[in-house]
């Protein structure tokens, strides 16, 4: 296995701009294991399928082909062959996704899709279970944690500058909705892993939480010395593992 750092937290605990920064900084591949939940969502919505038909969701993922690509600081998501990047980024995938997150038929297909990722050399991951489930022997393990209220203000700053005005107090509600759904599905729920660094940053700019990571990331023995430049994803998206690979 490569030399995986794992970021771990809650919706908007600022996880994606850390892990993008220390991706970059250090040369390793950003792998935002939200985007490929948020995909499958997108499009189990546009086909007006529904989380309660398992045999249909066994039928999408087995015809569904997903896909990073990209730098840290311009990744891309990549569904059956189109760039889905900023598709999947709306409100309406956002609460989808959670409840995509919870099957286990797609928590399955994704745990095998996000290792053959961490093939392709040192890997900068986050996501929810990164630590406790999908690599459990990473080098480094974070969690990224902050309070609700930072989360919602931090969360409509990120909507806003993309032109979606959303109320903070939705933002919140809409938060602390996903939050619930993380931390109680019963499968890979949301929680800190053993063994992980745990920052709570609330109080911190994202700049103190990178050189936190970073120190702690250099502080390993297995750290791979720096590389060239950012390190690009994959090629254009090509065939990608499917559901019984
Ligand atoms: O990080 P995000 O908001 O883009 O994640 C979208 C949803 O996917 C979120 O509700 C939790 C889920 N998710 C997950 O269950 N496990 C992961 N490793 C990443 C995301």
């Amino acid at each position: 296995m490569s030399f995986v750092v794992t970021i771990d937290g809650p919706s908007a605990a600022g996880k994606s701009t850390v892990a993008r920064e220390v991706a970059a900084r250090l040369g390793f591949l950003y792998v935002d294991t939200g985007a490929l939940y948020r995909a499958l969502a997108l499009k189990l919505g546009a086909g007006g399928g529904s989380v309660e038909d398992a045999e249909g969701i066994e039928r999408m993922l087995a015809a569904t082909r997903l896909d990073l690509s990209g730098s840290p600081a311009e990744p891309h998501v990549w569904l059956d062959g189109e760039d889905v990047s900023g598709r999947i980024r709306t409100p309406e995938v956002s609460e989808l996704s959670s409840r995509v997150a919870a099957l286990p038929a797609v928590r399955r297909w994704l745990v095998r899709l996000q290792r053959s990722l961490s093939e392709r050399g040192p890997v900068v991951g986050e996501g929810r279970d990164l630590g406790t489930v999908v690599f459990p022997d990473a080098a480094v393990k974070i969690y990224l944690d902050a309070d609700p209220l930072t989360r919602a203000r931090r969360r409509a700053a990120e909507l806003e500058g993309r032109g979606i005005r959303v109320p903070l107090e939705q933002v919140l509600e809409e938060i602390d909705q996903r939050d619930r759904r993380d931390r109680t599905r019963a499968h890979s729920p949301l929680r800190a892993a053993e063994g992980a660094v745990v920052i709570e940053s609330s109080r911190l700019g994202p700049g103190a939480v990178v050189e936190e990571v970073l120190r702690v990331i250099r502080a390993h023995p297995g750290c791979p010395p720096p590389a060239g430049g950012p390190r690009t994803g994959s090629p254009p998206p090509g065939p990608s593992p499917r559901s019984g690979d």
